[in-house]
């Protein structure tokens, strides 16, 4: 069986251009956990973050998960906040490597700040934000098999990285 590859990190990470070069690459189907959610519901990210609230897209989000680590030889782009769920991360475990692309709140805070389709970064401080948020999903992000350093990288030297390691590990 093709393991799958799992692409984790915060929003900005890069983690949607990088996949999409992966994809291209290796000549791997992509999947992405927002696409399969904005599919199924019909609606984009902030309209059901506003219309249901964050519990119910985190409902649907782990349905998105589980369909795509249930496929194999693919890319799948995660939403930045699939890792808060444990059942979530075991399952992409089970049947990928995960890699985390590791970017600083600043670089964040510099791709993000022109973006309006993240609800949880519209506030009034999205910088504090930013960090609030990432110190608390840190110590999970890095439970990935993988981790690669984004700061400073374009998405071709992030895409090199990740298929240097993955070759480096077999
Ligand atoms: C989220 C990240 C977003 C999207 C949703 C929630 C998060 O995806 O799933 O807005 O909790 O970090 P990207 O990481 O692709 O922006």
């Amino acid at each position: 069986m093709g393991q799958n590859i799992v692409l984790i990190g915060f929003m900005g990470s890069g983690k949607s251009a990088v996949s999409r070069e992966l994809s291209h690459f290796l000549k791997r189907e992509l999947l992405s956990t927002d696409a399969l959610i904005e599919k199924n519901e019909g609606s984009s990210i902030p309209e059901i973050f506003e219309k249901a609230g964050e519990a119910y897209f985190r409902k649907v989000e782990k349905e998105a998960v589980f369909l795509a680590s249930q496929q194999e030889n693919v890319i799948i782009d995660c939403g930045g906040g699939v890792i808060l769920d444990a059942d979530n991360f075991s399952n992409l475990k089970k049947t990928g490597i995960t890699i985390y692309l590791c970017t600083s709140p600043d670089e964040i805070y510099t791709r993000v700040k022109n973006s309006t389709h993240r609800p949880l970064l519209n506030v009034d401080d999205p910088k504090a934000k930013i960090k609030e948020i990432l110190d608390a999903r840190r110590s999970l992000y890095e439970q990935a098999d993988l981790i690669i350093d984004t700061d400073g990288k374009s998405i071709q030297e992030v895409c090199n990285s990740i298929i240097t390691n993955i070759n480096n590990s077999k």
